[in-house]
């Protein structure tokens, strides 16, 4: 598959249909983040099966739905559901949202995923406001022909997670009754959780929370040079940091208790992202 830049625009063609105006902010919704999408208002719903050139979500806790409308008085379009390398996607196929997003001329990228938390001193509910990423699998979403139009072939990775934005989310979080920390978020292909052997390796090399999304969509981000902010939330503690087995219930579980706080941050960010020099 060519992925040129008029692959993308057929999908934004196809959006532009149904919305009159440009969305400022893009927000991706992690596994189980999906209740923020209740709180926009004005919502313009479309499906991701009926977007030509996008893809689908196989996850349950993932609805597959592009939600356009207002959050704190700013335009958004939300993802309800991402797309995983573990549903069979390649890597070359995660770029497609944010490619979309940044072609319908969104200024800045929120990204939100669940994540086991490494760091001993993080517990389930805390949020981590994600300073850097760990990626050891090789693989990249931007392999293969470079479209110019996007970015370069060659390109700095050093802050693509947007300082500024990052400092926004830290104060945001005060006030919200959510701890907040700063920290490494480190990617495993999944569908199996890790291993216990893999949480102590990632803690040796740095890491302090580890997922299964986020990175090629960041990448994506910081390829064409969009400000990147991105929220994990502590779902559990992850593997072997507690003497008792991973489950997905507990990570629905802790993303329920603490969805309508989450909620009420990200919309909080969302309000004063003018408030950044981008
Ligand atoms: N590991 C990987 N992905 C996750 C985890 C985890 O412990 N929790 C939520 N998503």
């Amino acid at each position: 598959m060519a992925y040129t830049l008029e692959y993308f625009q057929k999908s934004v063609d196809y959006i532009c249909r149904f919305v009159p105006y440009t969305p400022e902010v893009a927000i991706v919704l992690g596994s189980c983040l999906g209740p923020f999408a209740d709180t926009i208002e004005d919502p313009i719903v479309i499906d991701y099966k009926d977007i030509p050139n996008f893809l689908v979500s196989t996850v349950e806790s993932h609805a597959g739905k592009l939600i356009f409308g207002t959050v704190a008085g700013k335009k958004v379009v939300c993802m309800s559901g991402r797309f995983h390398s573990y549903e069979g996607y390649d890597f070359e196929q995660l770029v497609i949202p944010v490619r979309v997003f940044k072609l319908l001329g969104a200024k800045v990228t929120i990204l939100t995923n669940a994540a086991g938390a490494v760091n001993t001193a993080y517990r389930p509910g805390d949020i981590m406001v994600v300073s850097d990423h760990i990626k050891l699998t090789g693989a990249s979403p931007l392999r293969g022909p470079n479209v110019e139009e996007f970015g370069p072939r060659f390109f700095d990775v050093t802050r693509m997670y947007t300082p500024a934005l990052r400092r926004l989310a830290l104060e945001c979080a005060e006030d919200t009754g959510l701890k907040a920390h700063e920290g490494v978020y480190m990617f495993f292909t999944g569908p199996q959780f890790e291993t216990p052997a893999e949480i102590r390796a990632a803690r040796i090399l740095g890491a302090d929370a580890v997922g299964m999304s986020t990175v090629t969509e960041a990448l994506t981000a910081a390829h064409c040079g969009m400000p990147l902010l991105c929220l994990s939330v502590m779902t559990n503690m992850a593997a072997g940091v507690l003497d008792e087995p991973l489950c997905n219930g507990e990570v629905e579980a802790t993303a329920k208790m603490i969805e309508d706080k989450f909620s009420g941050y990200v919309a909080k960010i969302v309000g004063r992202i003018g408030e950044v020099a981008l």
